[in-house]
């Protein structure tokens, strides 16, 4: 249970709480265990007559009351700590503050070329398209798609990881796009393999509009004959876009092979190890991770971690190692977007990983005292946190969700 103390009780190793307005103090947590002696003396310096602090959190009890030292009065003593310390306390957060905004205008960005590339692909995917004019359409999206989204891996991922029930096939094939060019470029393929890749993830669905609408449109679980008839989109779609000339030949492969595993346990063919491109090893591994994510026929709903801790144990054998290894690396264990509660019951979204420590990846809090503008981004190794469970977004109230968005609140208007 939380007790109170003096200010001159407080030393490090204390766990305490600021019950101050956000705005009223430098720091960028409202609770948290005193590090060192900066921290100490800024703490002293805010003019509490008392502050919270949590026995159990902490790894030492408050200090012994100290006699009052009249030589310094506390005003003084403030001022003082004010001049040397807050100012440049102060201007850290107001840097960080900045730092986010301009995260938010480049996640808004994103969320932009996002939405207009789903806008071209109604009419890119269209039968009746011109050859040339849809093979220059396709050429300019995946150019835009490497030049804004590839390149900010975590605010791609994110927008795609929080758009949950959202609006299903555009959305899922610009989700299989960009999330396979990020697997090409870290293995650093040329722009011409680079290209390949992006025609066959843009294209790889393209088969489903040549199926009987009782199975393309349909949004609830397959029987087994409409299973059987689905799986038919694949080879369907590779010799229509093979007849219409649209796709070099080893994006034409994507098509068919994309619902293949190198176990030999995917369709149509159930082909083997490098029987597959590796153009369609990688959107294999992308389109079931999607799939998972965000499904479009009443199966179980995953949440990212949920997804990739599937693909990566229990399906572990039908996917190409490196390419596996290089889409965790990717995403972390805790992908962007992922909604979490953490070990001290705060509730937040993961902002984005660093590779080399993948269960604890940086976290955006969610905290009513704190303006959504500003809002707090952890670093869960640095804070001595870590996650405690994953919400998926029906769990998550919408006032949350917009505090989280980064501004794709949009996304939520149907969740
Ligand atoms: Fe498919």
């Amino acid at each position: 249970m939380d007790q109170h103390v003096s200010t001159d009780q407080l030393c490090i190793g204390m766990y305490i709480y600021i019950d101050l307005h956000w705005a009223k103090h430098p720091f960028l947590r409202q609770a948290f265990k005193i590090k060192d002696a900066a921290e100490l003396k800024t703490l002293q310096g805010l003019g509490l007559d008392s502050i919270r602090f949590n026995p159990n959190k902490s790894d030492t009890k408050p200090l012994e009351l100290s006699k009052p030292e009249p030589e310094q009065s506390s005003d003084e003593l403030n001022a003082s700590v004010e001049a040397a310390e807050l100012d440049p306390l102060l201007a850290i957060k107001i840097e960080k503050i900045e730092q986010q905004k301009k995260r938010r205008k480049k996640a808004k960005a994103c969320e932009q070329a996002f939405t207009e590339a789903i806008k071209c692909l109604s009419s890119l995917m269209s039968a009746q398209a011109p050859v040339e004019e849809a093979a220059a359409e396709a050429k300019q999206l995946i150019d835009d798609v490497c030049g804004s989204m590839v390149q900010a891996d975590d605010l791609a991922i994110q927008l795609i990881n929080i758009q949950g029930q959202s609006d299903g096939r555009y959305t899922h094939i610009m989700n299989v796009v960009v999330l396979s060019m990020m697997v090409g470029r870290r293995l650093d393929f040329s722009e011409n393999e680079m290209h390949v890749l992006g025609l066959g993830s843009l294209y790889h669905d393209v088969g489903v509009t040549e199926l009987p609408g009782q199975v393309s449109k349909k949004t609830t679980r397959f029987t087994d004959p409409e299973f059987a008839i689905y799986k038919r989109h694949t080879l369907l779609g590779a010799s229509m876009a093979q007849k219409q000339g649209r796709l070099p030949n080893e994006a034409l492969r994507v098509l068919a092979e994309h619902h293949e595993n190198i176990d030999g346990s995917g369709y149509p063919r159930g082909l083997m190890g490098d029987q597959m491109s590796r153009y369609s090893k990688i959107v294999s591994l992308v389109n079931s991770y999607d799939n998972l994510t965000n499904n479009l026929r009443g199966g179980r709903e995953l949440t990212p971690h949920e997804a990739v801790s599937i693909l990566f144990s229990k399906d572990k054998g039908k996917y190409d190692a490196t390419i596996m290894n290089i889409f965790v690396s990717i995403l972390g264990v805790y992908p962007p977007g992922t909604f979490v509660t953490l070990s001290d019951n705060r509730l937040g979204i993961v902002s984005s990983v660093k590779s080399d420590q993948l269960l604890l990846p940086e976290v955006m809090i969610y905290d009513e005292a704190v303006p959504s503008d500003q809002a707090l981004i952890l670093d869960l190794k640095e804070e001595e946190l870590s996650i405690k469970n994953t919400l998926k977004p029906t769990e998550i109230t919408r006032a949350v969700k917009e505090y989280l968005s980064m501004g794709t609140a949009g996304y939520y208007f149907d969740a």
